[in-house]
């Protein structure tokens, strides 16, 4: 597809990936993508992005249809994830004299990705591109969903770059959000691909969106699928409604357990109880009967997990280990956890748990609470301490 003119003297560049059915390893595609990029002219030229590898002579013949690469001043790198930065040194060939310019922070990223530091300047937050005629405003927008990210606003056509921010992955016909076909759902499309790339980082979103809220922006142009122009800000309040701190003002603790025979089941309920009596809510979730989605709901929503698992061959069972693996698609980090679990001999289960959490930045409990088998009167009012060390813990801050 050819260049094709957004606002005066602004061009999408970018290409279409219509084949994709898996992006980045975990995420299925239906519809393909798109690698947006943009040119910019003034009385200078800045070029926003670059695309896949793969795709670099059909990107380049679409910025011959505007400008020759030898009057490109900047190439503006929102983000090195190889989508977006793998035609780089393909271009930087063809025109050597082009100024990279990329968050501060995504310097040391451009230079692992060139393995040269030629014409690289990082920038601060709200550092302006002037190209006479045509500025861009930078908006460091670290962990949407790497920690270079930035988008840039011109001012002169009210458009917000946004990188990954409010991508979909779609490459059909269309290049604006309100001409796609009516089957398709943009709506789930954009939500689709904030749950897959960018839930771990609603924190750091959060403050981002704040960035945003002083910008008057009539259009958003992301770095895949569609681009907003009737719906601008939908998109932007969709990010706003996702992010949210879901524990804030919430006194939850979760419980998951797995238990075969119903021994690891006694100390979860146990602990649930004494916890509930310490004010905490105290949901309690058998792993093997809890959606996957609603388990994400509930880590979010609380300030501590406590997870129980019987140990079986030396391990913990496979649901808890799935279970586990979900904290890393959530913004989980610095949240609170313990592990337990029942055991016949060697009970190794509750501390693999308890290490693997630890080394995804959760905060957890340094011993874990075993009972041997059926739990006794005696393990049981262990468990009670357990709680009450569990409840300090949390409340520690
Ligand atoms: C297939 C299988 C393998 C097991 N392997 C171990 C083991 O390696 N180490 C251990 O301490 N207990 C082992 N056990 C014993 C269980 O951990 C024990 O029965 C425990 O009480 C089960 O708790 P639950 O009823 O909560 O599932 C194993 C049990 C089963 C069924
Ligand atoms: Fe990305
Ligand atoms: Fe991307």
């Amino acid at each position: 597809m050819s260049a094709v003119k957004i606002a005066d003297n602004v061009y999408w560049v970018g290409v279409k990936d219509r084949d994709l059915r898996v992006f980045d390893i975990i995420m299925p595609t239906r519809y393909g993508t798109t690698y947006n990029a943009y040119l910019v002219k003034g009385e200078k030229v800045a070029l926003i992005d670059t695309v896949k590898k793969g795709f670099t002579e059909e990107y380049l013949a679409n910025i011959e249809e505007i400008t020759p690469l030898s009057a490109i001043d900047y190439l503006v790198v929102n983000h090195t994830e190889p989508d977006h930065s793998g035609s780089i040194i393909e271009l930087l060939k063809r025109a050597p004299n082009i100024q990279i310019v990329c968050a501060l922070a995504a310097k040391i990223f451009v230079q692992n990705v060139l393995n040269s530091d030629n014409n690289l300047t990082g920038l601060k937050d709200n550092a302006f591109i002037e190209l006479g005629g045509k500025t861009l405003t930078i908006k460091l927008t670290p962990y949407m969903h790497w920690p270079d990210t930035m988008m840039e606003y011109l001012a002169e056509d009210k458009v917000l770059f946004s990188g990954d921010g409010f991508a979909a992955h779609y490459a059909g016909d269309a290049i604006y959000g309100d001409e796609l076909p009516g089957e398709i759902d943009l709506d789930h499309e954009v939500h689709y691909y904030f749950d897959t790339i960018m839930r771990p980082f609603t924190s750091h979103i959060r403050k981002n969106l704040v960035k945003l809220e002083e910008l008057d922006i009539k259009m958003v142009a992301p770095s895949h699928g569609p681009l907003f122009r009737n719906q601008a800000n939908r998109y932007i309040n969709m990010y706003k409604d996702c992010s949210v701190d879901k524990a804030e003002g919430k006194n939850q603790v979760a419980i998951f357990y797995a238990s075969s025979y119903g021994n690891t089941k006694i100390i979860a309920e146990r602990i649930s109880t004494n916890l509930n009596r310490a004010g905490f809510l105290t949901p309690v979730n058998d792993i093997t009967a809890c959606d996957k989605m609603k388990a994400r709901e509930l880590i979010e929503e609380s300030k501590a997990v406590i997870i129980g698992t019987p140990t079986f061959n030396g391990d913990a069972v496979k649901p808890v280990w799935d279970f586990v693996n979900l904290f890393s698609t959530v913004d989980a980090k610095g949240k609170k956890a313990a592990t337990f679990g029942s055991y016949g001999w060697s009970g190794e289960g509750t501390k693999l748990v308890s290490d693997r959490l630890a080394g995804m930045k959760i905060k957890v409990m340094p011993e874990p609470f075993r009972a041997k088998l059926v739990p006794s009167e005696k393990e049981l009012s262990e468990v009670d301490r357990f709680s009450g060390e569990i409840a300090n813990f949390i409340n520690e801050g």
